[in-house]
């Protein structure tokens, strides 16, 4: 990419103002010069925020498999393309090099094509962080199947309801997976969700932890004796640009999940040029990003990225801290690892066990490392940039969502240095603006307000499926002619981004995006439960923790609280999964509403937080004596 090389700040300067001046110019150009095409385009870019509608390189037809490995193959067909480091320290990693992912890649999509799915069919994927993953994501964009990752960690009903909602027929899983020192049957799991979901003919079932499980017939096929017949040639389907590539599930503010609809031709450009120029990818470095390909980190920075730059990319099955919270600079140090990419919660966890888990290893090989899921604060950063880093290594704080496709603010190396809890500054192409309460956008540099971006960028999702005027609603309806990203942000006088968490219902446990709504509706189940309110409060590892106020329809003796606590978290993780679970339950005698009728989660939220010393005018509410009765309850807890 040798023109749109971002190598110090002018370059940065340069590109970025050419690909504001000239949009369709700069990403024409880019794309022209750095991808294999089938055909070209008509139009580089054709949008309109209204409707809203959105369409890169229009006309061009493609396959992206090819620019992630058949174009790798004449020079560097020997070079790894995936590492994969299993769960268990003691079992061999596995080197897979370009030749060999084209050859499973083919086995794969051949193995779909003989089960009947047909481009534009949706294939639902369920599988730990093994290679199958990445191969079965590959194998359906070979053929132009719509692959819809279902992390692994979702119980069975978030996975019916997001099967049924893009309504796939196939289903890939395996016997179960690994973490750490517990093994998770996911096929049970599966089983679970198909009773309610019976569009779906087949289940093809990896075999990774060689548990008993059951088969049913007619459905369930284990998958490698397939691949074991399949022919490893298999021709790259002729995508169109706009032709989708993936669903990928995104919490809302109701409890039907949204599913994103990411296309090819755009995306692909976006994610390798943001690869490329963010982490610094210099030919023989070796790549790990730990998120899991359930998410769009995975997606964009695992598979896609990495891939269309020829990298070697790194998969870890496992966990921090197993066998020990030494376990990913033990991965650094065996794979020489460079560039390292994971999330704030990960960092504070490690940071809080202390230097005695690094110690014993050489981080050496690091140069560029990085964060992304949530507002890092200061303490992790500076523990990040002092004993991961070494004070050597740039931190790129990358600021972007599952809607965004990519990274759109974020520090880039030798262009311009992060600065603790700052994003920075937009990357090239990103137009971001601050919204005021009025809904006019800021003109002032140092500000603060609700974050926009003005222009569109080639990965932005341009859907919600099945659901067009949702996606048009949650995103292009706050502020017209732009799209909300849901943030808050500030910028300093220089310009520079700080991103202060999300101004609407989700919360980010984790680093996991979470909605109130889903959570609520899977407590409001239980039986006893009248009404119940979440809200996020601060948590030293979780950056953000769940707090429930809930209203239950009779009172019941203290003794019973503590079961009926046990059973609200059991349905919220059979409904949504362990990672919504909450860390703090409060009954309530009522909820503060305002006299339409809406809970008044801004005082709940400085409840939860421990800061009622100004809630603000709580006259006006329906019913202000429950907000001090909700108080004189946590200061007796
Ligand atoms: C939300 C998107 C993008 C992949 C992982 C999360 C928050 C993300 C940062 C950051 C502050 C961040 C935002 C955003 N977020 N990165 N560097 N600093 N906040 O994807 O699950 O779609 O969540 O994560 O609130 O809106 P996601």
């Amino acid at each position: 990419m040798a023109d749109f090389e971002l190598t110090n700040r002018s370059k940065y300067n340069q590109n970025y103002k050419t690909s504001i001046a000239n949009p369709e110019a700069f990403w024409g150009e880019l794309a022209e010069t750095n991808f294999l095409w089938k055909s070209k385009w008509n139009k580089v870019l054709e949008f309109d925020f209204l409707s809203p509608k959105i369409e890169w390189f229009k006309g061009a037809t493609l396959n992206i498999t090819e620019n992630c490995i058949d174009r790798h193959l004449k020079q560097n067909g020997h070079k790894t393309a995936i590492i994969f480091e299993p769960n268990d320290p003691n079992q061999e990693s596995e080197f897979i090099s370009y030749i060999e992912l084209h050859h499973r890649v083919n086995r794969f999509a051949n193995v779909l094509k003989s089960k009947g799915v047909l481009k534009g069919d949706r294939v639902c994927i369920y599988l730990p962080m093994i290679p199958e993953l990445a191969i079965a994501v590959l194998a359906c964009a070979r053929i132009g199947a719509i692959h819809s990752v279902v992390f692994a960690g979702f119980s069975a009903t978030a996975l019916a309801t997001r099967i049924k909602d893009c309504d796939c027929k196939i289903v890939l899983t395996s016997d179960g997976s690994f973490r750490g020192a517990k093994t998770i049957n996911l096929k049970a799991i599966v089983d679970e969700a198909l009773v309610d979901c019976p569009n779906v003919s087949t289940v093809l079932v990896a075999q990774r932890i060689h548990s008993e499980i059951t088969m049913k017939t007619n459905r369930d096929e284990w998958l490698q004796p397939l691949l074991d017949q399949a022919s490893e040639s298999c021709e790259a389907v002729a995508m169109d640009a706009e032709d989708p590539l993936f669903i990928l599930y995104t919490s809302g503010s109701t409890g039907q999940p949204k599913g994103m609809v990411h296309t090819t031709a755009g995306y692909m450009v976006y994610t390798a040029y943001t690869f490329k120029t963010i982490f610094q990818y210099q030919p023989n470095d070796v790549y790990w990003c730990t998120a899991d390909i359930g998410w769009i980190t995975g997606h964009s920075y695992i598979v896609y990225g990495p891939l269309l730059n020829g990298a070697t990319t790194l998969m870890f099955e496992g966990v921090p801290s197993y066998p020990d919270y030494g376990r990913f600079w033990d991965i650094v140090q065996k794979f020489k690892v460079n560039q390292f990419y994971t999330a704030p919660t990960a960092i504070r966890a490690l940071a809080k066990q202390g230097e005695a888990f690094l110690k014993p290893y050489d981080l050496s090989s690091l140069k560029v490392i990085g964060t992304v899921g949530e507002p890092i604060n200061e303490e992790a950063w500076h523990w990040y940039n002092t004993h991961v880093g070494q004070q050597q290594c740039p931190i790129v704080d990358t600021w972007w969502q599952t809607e965004t496709g990519g990274i759109l603010i974020s520090p880039i190396p030798h262009c311009f240095s992060g600065k603790p809890t700052y994003a920075t500054l937009p990357f090239v192409g990103i137009q971001p603006a601050l919204m005021d309460d009025n809904g006019n956008e800021i003109s002032d540099t140092k500000a603060e307000g609700r974050l926009c971006i003005k222009f569109p960028w080639p990965s932005i999702a341009r859907t919600i499926w099945g659901n067009h005027e949702r996606y048009k609603n949650t995103y292009f309806s706050a502020f017209e002619g732009y799209y909300f990203s849901g943030d808050g942000a500030k910028r300093d006088e220089n310009g520079h981004y700080r991103i202060t968490g999300r101004v609407d219902d989700v919360i980010i446990v984790s680093g996991h995006n979470l909605g109130t709504a889903p959570i609520e509706d899977a407590i409001n189940e239980h039986k006893q439960v009248a009404e119940s309110a979440i809200v996020g409060y601060p948590h030293d590892i979780k950056g953000n923790a769940l707090y429930g106020f809930i209203t239950l329809k009779k009172a019941v003796s203290s003794e019973n609280h503590e079961n009926v606590k046990k059973e609200i978290n059991a349905l919220i993780s059979s409904k949504i999964g362990p990672i919504a679970t909450l860390d703090n339950i409060q009954f309530t005698t009522g909820l503060p509403k305002t006299r339409s009728g809406k809970i008044m989660r801004r005082i709940l939220r400085k409840i939860a937080g421990n800061d009622t010393s100004n809630l603000g005018d709580i006259s006006t509410l329906l019913n202000p004596e429950v907000v001090q009765s909700i108080i004189n309850q946590t200061q007796t807890k």
